[in-house]
């Protein structure tokens, strides 16, 4: 089985001097007491390449929040894999919940965004969830299902290995309210029974499911102790070191 994965997904916050500042302690600290955990930090595009320079050789790992479909071309206002390689890009996030629901990102938009990244040479953390009227309607594990189905359709199985999967319940993301641990093992069963199916058992036991949703450090080690979470995916509590290296740590103290 793969060590977890902790990312934190700084999203639309930081200053290039802050962000550097941020990741420059964060390395600093994982350097001095190594976590046996694999550890990204998704800043803006515009602070990238300031914080690639400020994980230098340390263990983090660099993530983008996005990137379009195509290699290049006369998309204003877009970034290509290729270019989030080239800035030293190690994962992207895709599919978050907050492209598909304020950007209308549709399921098929995410499909060819999977298949650019994946050409590029990018590992991809793919995000799926379900609304509170989803769930409230009990379709979690139906458009979950549906989600993994059209944004892995080209994933082929040498393909797989890179893709990490997220599992982030829309009503969770920035509201406080995590899912239980009931919910959540729950969910990542069904994900990991999709995977399995898909890509058989050898294969579709080994990728990595994470938790995403209102993770803060005091409610990091149950999750970290859920059964079927390989990871977790941190908003708010991973802008400052302080509330998100605990949360890394709580799988290295399990
Ligand atoms: P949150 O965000 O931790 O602030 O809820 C999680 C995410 O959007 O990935």
């Amino acid at each position: 089985m793969k060590i977890p994965l902790v990312v934190g997904n700084w999203k639309m916050h930081g200053t290039q001097a802050d962000c550097f500042d941020r990741a420059r302690m964060i390395a600093k600290d994982l350097d001095e007491t190594p976590a046996s955990v694999e550890v990204a930090v998704a800043p803006p595009f515009t602070a990238l390449a300031p914080v690639k320079q400020a994980i230098g050789n340390s263990k983090v790992q660099l993530a983008a929040q996005n990137c379009h479909w195509q290699q290049n071309g006369a998309f204003t206002g877009e970034v290509s894999p290729t270019m989030l390689r080239d800035i030293g890009c190690d994962f992207v996030i895709l599919g978050h919940s907050e492209r598909r629901h304020i950007f209308h990102e549709s399921d098929v938009f995410v499909a060819k965004k999977m298949n650019a990244a994946l050409e590029s040479g990018l590992r991809i953390i793919l995000c799926v969830g379900e609304t509170l009227q989803e769930r409230r309607k009990r379709q979690t594990l139906r458009i979950i299902s549906r989600q993994l189905r059209i944004a892995l359709k080209g994933a082929i199985k040498d393909g797989i290995d890179k893709i990490e999967i997220a599992y982030e319940p829309v009503w969770a993301i920035g509201t406080g309210h995590n899912a239980t641990p009931e919910q959540i093992s729950q969910v990542h069963a069904g994900i990991r029974l999709f995977l399995v199916k898909s890509f058989g058992e050898e294969i579709g036991s080994q990728v990595r499911i994470l938790y995403g949703g209102s993770v803060n450090p005091d409610n990091a080690p149950e999750l970290a102790k859920t059964a079927n979470v390989s990871g977790l995916l941190v908003g708010g509590a991973s802008l400052k070191p302080e509330t998100f290296l605990p949360i890394v740590r709580s799988f290295t103290e399990n």
